[in-house]
């Protein structure tokens, strides 16, 4: 009904009746776009999105206020997709998605804040009556379509967006490990997390056990041994693709009262389903795969309820928010999310296979190979392998680089995910600084290749690789 000011709002459920172009449009809410009728949806932080408030702000303060409640056949329909590719290119952008100027893709609500018509609807809002959003630092309708689209891809209660993957990471250990918790975390891992969780959470009073990668037995000793807030790791892992078995892990820690989370960056959700394996939450950099264009930063945390909502309240103090242009890149890579991963996959298995016959290869990581030491249960956990291959160069540091300096194609860069190939050598690119001993120490070999397959044309990035291998002495 319309308010003060000439507002009108229209209910949750009236909104796809009042929007839809096969909807029947009500005789008043036509009347009002051709008069100029603004029609703005306000969606919201604070209350999750069980329904939609459409605040039809006009000019033409005479316009007779109507109901547009339709009844549900008349209504815009919430895709419900069976599949992954559907609720990839659908997923929180149908019902429940802001409208403006009709446009057909999400917009970029570049604010950073937003505003209420007077006191009355400030205070409505403050008391859940009235649904919007108040400040950038607390929602932003772009980013909020990006949450709903992964929420919808991992089948998770919710997810909250944020900065960048790392942020993701320190807000989800600071929010839910209290000072005195303790945590088991597994021995491949990105380094700047190891570096939080080893260097950072003990000066808060949280211990610290890692163990190697499904060591079941070293994880039951943790549980027996200290009171296990959370079980934290990678699967695959960063950069040796070690995969642990989410649903044994889950299984042990739910029973001492312990939240299993676990960083599916290089997994996505096409691949592995954490959640439906049995972890609490799952994370993503999502500035790898999700996005997929090696153009923007953004983290994703998804799971349980109260648990994502703890993050989130941590999240609005500490302000790692994601910008509204970033998420709209976020939004449009994951659209083509399944027909990445599944190129990803199928080149990166060719591309195993092949290094692991060629001559100047020591060793391939890569859990669809029959030789890694995962390879069971990246079988039984996983439908694809995700595009990450690494390698050993026969030879040492230098033998690497001989290698490394002669790739054509893909870029000497970090990051992975994306539809450019990168290669790098973690010993140089990221563990540089840690010296010879230190790598060794903590398993960084000197002649390691981590390779992020690209979609590019398997036969030019073999054709590639096989002429720089030529290199090595
Ligand atoms: C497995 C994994 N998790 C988290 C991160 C951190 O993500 P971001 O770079 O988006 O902060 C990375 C970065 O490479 C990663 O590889």
């Amino acid at each position: 009904m319309f308010g003060a000011r000439g507002l009108c709002h229209v209910s949750a459920a009236d909104m796809p009746a009042a929007v839809s172009m096969r909807a029947p449009i009500p005789a008043s809410l036509r009347t009002a776009a051709r008069s100029g009728l603004h029609l703005r949806q306000a969606t919201f932080h604070r209350r999750r999105p069980s329904s939609i408030g459409v605040i039809c702000n006009t000019a033409a303060k005479d316009l007779e206020a109507t109901s547009v409640s339709g009844n549900g056949a008349a209504r815009h329909h919430e895709v419900k997709p069976a599949k992954l590719s559907t609720t990839a290119v659908h997923g929180g952008e149908r019902a429940g998605r802001p409208r403006v100027a009709d446009a057909l893709t999400t917009p970029i609500v570049q604010t950073s804040t937003y505003h209420f018509r007077n006191t009355a609807e400030l205070i409505e809002y403050n008391e859940g009556r009235f649904e919007s959003y108040e400040y950038g630092r607390y929602g932003n309708p772009t980013a909020q379509a990006c949450e709903e689209k992964i929420k919808a891809l991992e089948g998770a209660e919710d997810c909250l967006v944020s900065a960048s993957g790392m942020n993701a990471v320190t807000s989800m250990l600071l929010s839910l490990v209290p000072s005195g918790g303790h945590i088991v975390t597994t021995s491949d891992c990105y380094w700047r997390t190891r570096q939080f969780m080893q260097n950072f959470l003990p000066k808060m009073n949280v211990g610290v056990s890692v163990i190697k990668p499904n060591d079941l037995d070293a994880l039951q000793a943790a549980l027996d041994q200290h009171n296990v807030t959370l079980f934290f790791s990678e699967s695959p892992t960063n950069p040796y693709l070690r995969c642990v078995d989410i649903a044994a892990i889950a299984r042990l820690c739910h029973a001492k009262g312990a939240a299993v989370c676990i960083d599916s960056t290089f997994a996505t959700p096409i691949n592995q389903q954490a959640l439906a394996l049995g972890a609490d939450l799952v994370l993503h950099s999502a500035t790898k795969y999700l996005a997929g264009h090696n153009d923007v930063l953004a983290g994703a945390l998804c799971g349980k309820t109260e648990l994502v909502a703890k993050v989130r309240e941590f999240h609005h103090i500490m302000g790692g928010v994601v910008d509204p242009h970033a998420a709209y890149l976020l939004l449009r890579g994951l659209k083509t999310l399944d027909l990445r991963v599944e190129r990803h996959n199928r080149s990166a298995m060719e591309i195993a296979r092949r290094l692991e016959k060629h001559p100047k290869i020591d060793r391939v990581w890569y859990p669809g190979l029959e030789s890694h030491p995962d390879h069971a249960i990246a079988n039984r956990q996983m439908s694809g392998f995700g595009g990450v291959v690494s390698f050993e160069v026969r030879g040492g540091l230098h033998e690497c680089i001989s290698f490394i300096d002669n790739v054509k194609l893909p870029y000497i860069a970090p990051s992975l995910g994306g539809v450019e190939s990168l290669i790098e050598m973690p010993a140089v690119q990221s563990y540089w600084g840690f010296g010879p001993e230190r790598r060794a120490q903590i398993g960084i070999k000197e002649n390691l290749v981590r390779f992020s397959i690209g979609i590019e044309d398997v036969e030019d990035i073999w054709a590639d690789l096989e002429q720089a291998l030529e290199y090595v002495p």
